[in-house]
């Protein structure tokens, strides 16, 4: 067969080292979504005063984009030949996004925002730079959610920036 079939990049038999390094990755950003989510959701709730407002609104417009990065994440790893995790194998970590103890402190929860999304663009570009002359594929799709990444910090650094010229923050 040789010279007969053509290279399945990522997807060929040989390749398995590389595609089982690559899962890892991207299971740990499927996790890094989920928790999100979940995060985004109780932030999106939780604030109180008309500060919070705006945070509320965008959080509630940021959990349907982390859902969906989660979804394509959960995507590929079906396509690498692997398997989407359960649920029994997450582990929390985002320390930063637990509600405060005053549900007013708008601040808390714009720098865990931050941090969040910090963390995602880390890892992100990590993948990316992974993926090299790898996977094009992967490399494209994580590319779409960086940039989303880096709209939502870009955003939160905004806001952080009006409580600091206040001297809120
Ligand atoms: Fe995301
Ligand atoms: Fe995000």
């Amino acid at each position: 067969m040789a010279g007969i079939a053509p290279s399945h990049g990522i997807l060929s038999a040989e390749r398995q080292g590389e595609r089982d390094e690559l899962i890892d990755l991207l299971t740990q950003a499927y996790w890094m979504e989920i928790e999100t989510v979940m995060s985004y959701i109780a932030n999106s709730i939780n604030p109180d005063g008309i500060r919070a407002q705006e945070i509320i609104e965008s959080l509630e417009t940021d959990i349907q984009e982390e859902l969906g990065h989660a979804q394509l994440f959960g995507q590929r790893i079906k396509t690498l030949y692997g398997t989407v995790p359960g649920s029994k194998e997450f582990n929390a970590v985002q320390d930063f996004l637990q509600p405060p103890a005053d549900q007013s402190d708008v601040v808390h929860v714009i720098k865990g925002v931050i941090a969040a999304e910090t963390g995602a663009i880390g890892h992100y570009n990590r993948i990316i730079e992974f993926c090299g002359d790898k996977d094009p594929v992967t490399e494209d799709m994580v590319i779409g959610i960086l940039r989303d990444e880096e709209g939502h910090l870009r955003l939160f650094e905004g806001f952080l920036k009006e409580y600091q010229a206040q001297g809120l923050a």
